[in-house]
């Protein structure tokens, strides 16, 4: 059984994210989907609210799983006895970053292989970030996300869909 993780803040999960998973899913037989909890990251929304969007999200893939963990992902990928981890790559400014976490992931755990797929082009300049920048200053983020987490957001912020106006 070929089980990989795919872990990342999801803060909210993005289309971005969705383009990822249905990708990487075809090519293993149980795919998790790992929220980390990490304390250098403040999220705006709490890990439980997270969890339920990308439930809600990927609820119709059937070998798709979500979860959460607090520890290394080298540790978690491990205890999952996955043997990949997943990361989308947007552009070269992701590159350094990823390339670092790659290398200190193979030294922990070297029989667990980081598999990157290039995001899709229509996601390639999108981040939660920016969707949470937008949706802050009032814009509809609909078509960036699953609706589920396009009304939790604007909810969040307090925003009703009739005062917003469309991307
Ligand atoms: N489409 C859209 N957005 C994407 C994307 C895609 N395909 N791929 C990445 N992003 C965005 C995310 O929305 C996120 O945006 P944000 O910064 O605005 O929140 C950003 O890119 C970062 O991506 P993410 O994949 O969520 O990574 P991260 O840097 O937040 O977390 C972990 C990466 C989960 C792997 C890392 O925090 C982790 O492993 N933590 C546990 C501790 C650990 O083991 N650290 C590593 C030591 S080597």
């Amino acid at each position: 059984m070929k089980i990989a993780v795919y872990p990342g803040s999801f803060d909210p999960v993005t289309n971005g994210h969705l383009d990822i998973i249905e990708r990487s899913r075809r090519f293993c037989d149980k795919l998790i989907v790992a929220i980390a909890q990490s304390p250098s990251k403040k999220g705006l929304f709490s890990i439980e609210e997270r969890l339920d969007l990308l439930k809600q999200a990927v609820q119709d893939l059937e070998n798709v799983t979500v979860t959460h963990f607090s520890i290394l992902l080298a540790d978690f990928v491990r205890k999952q006895k996955a043997s990949a981890v997943i990361r989308g790559l947007r552009a070269v400014s992701d590159f350094d970053y990823e390339y670092a976490m790659y290398q200190m992931n193979a030294e922990m755990c070297p029989e667990v292989e980081t598999i990157f797929l290039l995001a899709s082009k229509e996601y390639s300049f999108l981040s939660s970030s920016i969707l949470k920048e937008l949706a802050r200053f009032g814009r509809n983020v609909e078509n960036y996300t699953p609706t589920v987490a396009g009304k939790a957001l604007l909810q969040k912020l307090n925003k009703t869909s009739n005062e917003v106006e469309k991307v």
